[in-house]
């Protein structure tokens, strides 16, 4: 199957795009779009057989359910059923941050295939903020599922050249808008009523919603500790493997930790490229790439994070050795997909 990429910048390639990928998804079939966070590979939520090509396109496996994406608060309440008791908390959460990157797990509504949700009885609901997917939920009306746009295991797409490179000839078309805001898949939260007045808010995947814009809603949770792979999983896709590149990462704690191997080329990924930080000098690296250049910034960071882990895996090095970044604002994101892209599978 020929994979067609359609520009959409101006609101006429907006519109023509747009309604392209409509008609596939009507008929059943699945496409590529942006969102704020990474490419999404879309399908209609309530139609269990394009679900079905979801997993197959990706290969991935029946046991790792898809996030639901909603136009707005009346939309989620079709895929999911807001238990009383969180009922405010949820209200909350969802005027301070949708649309945008946060993704609730709720209790599902019976009409929600059991594909999507890999027979859970929760649902992961996502509003994108990104006008293209916007438009394409309006238009179809009716939510749509949609997991990251890559072969599963692998690395989020966060560019329509990267979907490509994941994807080609298993799709029909990808609608392109250019590089994602955020460049980190949302934030994954489930609330749980604690008998105080602020809920427990578990973070089931750190992302650019981050623990500290989360505190005045609730107490934050960070499960800091990682799933050993093929146990059953609140997240399933957390695996402790996933995220990873073809070239093996190694992810250092201290400058000290690198111990070179005699013709080995290594390339590097630096938080802020600073030598001061003591990872940047360490070696004559065969390619480097810097998160966020000078004073690190964390959000550049995050923008840039997938795009240059995709760059060095393609630069031919052996290793690609990483700085750790600090675990503040959506860093503990980045060190979180560190750590998994580091993960032996
Ligand atoms: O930013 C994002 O969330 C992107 C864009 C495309 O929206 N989507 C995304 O989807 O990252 P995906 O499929 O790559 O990751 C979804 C994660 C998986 O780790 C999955 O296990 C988890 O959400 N998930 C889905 N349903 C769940 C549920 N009911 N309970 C717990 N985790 C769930
Ligand atoms: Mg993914």
């Amino acid at each position: 199957m020929e994979t067609v990429i359609l520009e959409a910048s101006s609101p006429e390639q907006i519109r023509a795009a747009v309604s392209r990928a409509c008609r596939f998804l009507n008929r059943g079939q699945i496409v590529a779009l942006p969102t704020e966070t990474v490419y999404g590979l879309a399908a209609c939520a309530f139609n269990p057989v394009a679900c079905a090509s979801v997993f197959e396109a990706k290969q991935r496996p029946a046991f790792d359910p898809l996030i639901v994406h909603v136009l707005d608060k009346t939309m989620l309440n079709q895929v999911a059923e807001v238990p009383a008791d969180i009922a405010d908390p949820i209200d909350r959460l969802v005027s301070e941050f949708w649309p945008g990157p946060l993704t609730l797990v709720l209790p599902k509504k019976p009409e929600v295939p059991d594909i999507v949700t890999a027979g859970l009885d929760t649902v992961a609901v996502r509003c994108s903020k990104h006008p293209v997917f916007k438009a394409v939920i309006k238009e179809i009306g009716a939510p749509i599922a949609a997991p990251s746009a890559n072969r599963f295991g692998s690395i989020s797409p966060t560019s329509s050249s990267a979907v490509m490179s994941e994807l080609s000839e298993r799709i029909p078309m990808i609608i392109d808008s250019g590089a994602c805001s955020e460049g980190m898949e949302s934030t994954i939260v489930r609330v749980e009523a604690s008998g105080k007045t602020k809920p427990f808010i578990h973070i089931l995947r750190p992302g650019p919603v981050t623990v500290e814009m989360l505190k005045k809603t609730g107490k934050v949770i960070t499960g800091k500790q990682l799933p050993p792979v093929g146990e059953k999983l609140e997240a399933p896709g957390q695996l402790a493997s996933h995220y990873a590149p073809r070239t093996p990462l190694q992810l250092l704690e201290k400058p000290s930790d690198f111990k070179p191997q005699e013709g080995q080329r290594y390339a590097m990924l630096s938080y802020r490229g600073q030598p001061k930080d003591g990872f940047i000098d360490l070696h004559p690296w065969h390619e480097v790439e810097i998160l966020s250049p000078g004073s690190g910034k964390m959000p550049e960071a995050a923008v840039r994070f997938f795009f240059a882990l995709r760059k060095l895996d393609q630069c031919g090095a052996d290793a690609i050795i990483a700085e750790p970044v600090p675990e503040r604002g959506v860093g503990l994101a980045i060190q979180d997909r560190l750590r998994r892209a580091s993960a032996k599978p």
